[in-house]
């Protein structure tokens, strides 16, 4: 069966999310853009490429963690349609999409993503590897359009490689209510989370000798320059990744090396950067077992199994819609 791919936003929908972003976030102080515009096609790739260092530990232990329980998580949760929200390249999925075709419940894989290229190419591929499910691509934004998940029940949604910790905790509270208020009770939720640990760890995983991930940083002025012909000097931003203890998340910023100047033709907006003044482009928080049970459970949400790599980096949860 070949893919569908739905785009259900206008044309534009896009469009003029990112530039009220960019006019709110970039006229704030202190400036900031939220992470979901790194992933242009350039960026699903940089990001992909990430995954691969040796500095970023965060998908090999999940991955880790499913092959370990993937055959346990369909027996349990016996779903007919695995749902991923943030999909990416689906890449780890196939350990779950594998164990749940061999425990025969899988019927259809629904994938949704804002990036159109990257659900593309992966949904291709899935529809290839798992030919007797239905595969549907959904290009949409999670924060907004949970509503457009289709699929048939008994349904499991996984959210992996800790991308809910890009959230902040307030949009994090709204996206798991919004979530739980679109599944049934019994249906399942897979959820990965980066796990707390010692600050080199964490620091190292996003700022890689290789300089990768200050390259996928640096693709948010590349996505501004091209959508709303901005003219930012790319190479006039330097990558910082510092730990905030307190709060218990990374943060990405830019740090522009000199005073300078920016226009944003589309926006008919001119935004002035201080040397060594920052743009926050990403937070990345880190978990605790204690706290996202609770916050899960705020939502309607049980967790019901939860289990770690072995070294105990990141974890994986399983939990109940109440
Ligand atoms: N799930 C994969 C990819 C993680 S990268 C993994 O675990 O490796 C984060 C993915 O979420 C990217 O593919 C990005 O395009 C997507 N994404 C980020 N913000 C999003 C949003 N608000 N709505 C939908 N997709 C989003
Ligand atoms: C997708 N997300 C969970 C990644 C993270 O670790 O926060 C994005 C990323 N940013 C820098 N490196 C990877």
């Amino acid at each position: 069966m070949s893919p569908t791919v739905e785009i259900h936003l206008p044309a534009d929908h896009a469009a003029r999310a990112l530039a009220a972003d960019v006019r709110s976030g970039l006229a704030a102080s202190p400036k900031s853009l939220p992470p979901k515009w790194f992933y242009d096609a350039r960026g699903s790739e940089l990001f992909d490429a990430i995954t691969r260092l040796p500095e970023y530990y965060p998908t090999r232990a999940e991955a880790e963690i499913l092959r370990a329980h993937a055959a346990d998580i369909a027996a349990t949760t016996g779903a007919h349609t695995l749902v991923e929200l943030g999909s990416g390249s689906s890449e780890k999925t196939r350990l779950l999409l594998t164990a749940l075709r061999d425990a025969g419940s899988l019927r259809s894989i629904v994938a949704l993503d804002v990036s159109e290229s990257a659900l593309r190419e992966a949904t291709a591929a899935l529809s290839q590897e798992y030919p007797l499910a239905e595969v549907r691509g959904v290009v949409g934004d999670f924060t907004e359009h949970l509503a457009l998940v289709p699929g048939e029940p008994p349904r499991m949604v996984a959210f992996l490689g800790s991308t809910i910790g890009n959230l902040l905790p307030d949009e994090r509270a709204k996206f798991l209510g919004a979530l739980r208020g679109t599944l049934l009770p019994g249906e399942w939720l897979l959820l990965g989370t980066d796990l707390v640990k010692d600050r080199d760890t964490l620091v190292r995983a996003y700022d890689d000798g290789a300089g990768v991930t200050a390259d996928f940083n640096r693709n948010v002025l590349r996505v501004l320059n091209r959508e709303l012909r901005a003219d930012f000097d790319v190479e006039a931003f330097e990558h910082v990744a510092v730990w905030d203890a307190e709060q218990e998340w990374i943060e990405m910023r830019l740090r522009s090396v000199r005073a300078q100047r920016v226009e944003i033709a589309e926006l008919g907006m001119t935004v002035d950067f201080a040397e060594g003044e920052e743009l926050r482009t990403e937070t990345s928080a880190k978990f605790r077992r204690d706290g996202i049970t609770e916050e899960l459970a705020t939502a309607g949400f049980t967790v019901h199994r939860w289990w770690t790599d072995a070294e105990n980096r990141f974890a994986l949860s399983l939990s109940r819609a109440e």
